[in-house]
């Protein structure tokens, strides 16, 4: 019997905020290379019609508890680990539906962006060496590299600080896990047309501001951080490890 050809193949992938946008467009993608790919969303994630053995749970990242037995139960029932999508995120302005309060907010985002991250990591590092190495893929943001663009005016939204929080992340872990087999890297994408930018582009005036943000004139969109995500995912990026990879069609350049 021959085994299967793709970039992923005999690789088992975990992405969480797999239900929607860049987490949704990346379990396509590493499907479609043959991955074994679980999908992990506090909403439960849809995966019919998909290529590839593919199964889901429901899990909130902030949940320690919760993310180490849905980690725990991947490896045991996969036979191991070996990447790790860290898709979930919220925007302060889609954090919390029962309050404008600022302080709840500015927590919610930094525990769901920063920490769940910081969470998922860490449960998911011991089962990744056991399998013998592997990749960590961090969602980051531009505005985790720059403040908030004049148009948007929100000093006090706790979305880029989380996301510098991912950068420094990134950085810390990989350095510590660089001579045990597991890579880590982030993604820094511009504005990206999703469900958490919808409440901006459905309106013309800021959309057209957004796009005109970006040298390139439009918006990402999730395919393309999906692919750039399989780049960091696979062997291809051997030798890359504590990177921040800008996708935003020239944003932070200028
Ligand atoms: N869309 C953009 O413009 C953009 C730009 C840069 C970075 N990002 C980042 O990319 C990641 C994905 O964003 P997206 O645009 O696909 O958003 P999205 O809203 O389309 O998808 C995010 C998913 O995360 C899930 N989620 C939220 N909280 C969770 C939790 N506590 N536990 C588990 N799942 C949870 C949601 O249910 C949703 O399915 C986020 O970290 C986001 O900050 C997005």
């Amino acid at each position: 019997m021959t085994s299967p050809s793709g970039r992923l193949a005999g690789k088992v992938a975990m992405v969480t905020g797999a239900s929607s946008g860049i987490g949704k467009a990346c379990i396509e993608r590493f499907s479609a290379e043959n991955a074994t790919v679980i999908a992990v969303d506090i909403a439960k994630p849809v995966t019919e019609g998909l290529m590839g053995p593919l199964s889901s749970y429901a899990c909130d990242v902030t949940n320690s508890d919760s993310i180490k037995e849905v980690i725990n139960n991947i490896s045991s029932e996969y036979g191991g680990l070996h990447i790790v999508v860290n898709s979930a995120g919220v925007s302060a302005r889609n954090a919390l539906s029962d309050t404008t309060d600022i302080e709840r907010i500015w927590d919610r985002v930094i525990e769901v962006n920063l920490k769940g991250t910081f969470l998922t990591s860490m449960h998911s590092v011991p089962e990744i060496e056991k399998s013998g190495g592997g990749a960590i893929i961090n969602l980051a943001s531009t505005m985790g590299i720059v403040g908030y663009p004049t148009g948007l005016r929100n000093g006090y939204s706790a979305y880029p600080p989380s996301k510098g929080g991912v950068v420094q992340f990134t950085k810390t872990l990989a350095v510590d896990l660089a001579d045990r087999g597991i890579r880590v890297n982030c993604l820094c994408p511009g504005f990206v047309e999703t469900s958490l930018t919808e409440s901006l582009t459905s309106d013309n005036e800021t959309n057209n501001y957004l796009k005109g943000l970006h040298p390139m004139g439009r918006l990402g969109r999730p395919d393309e951080i999906a692919n750039a995500a399989l780049f960091l995912a696979s062997d291809e990026s051997s030798f890359i490890t504590g990177s921040s990879l800008v996708i935003d069609g020239g944003y932070t350049a200028q």
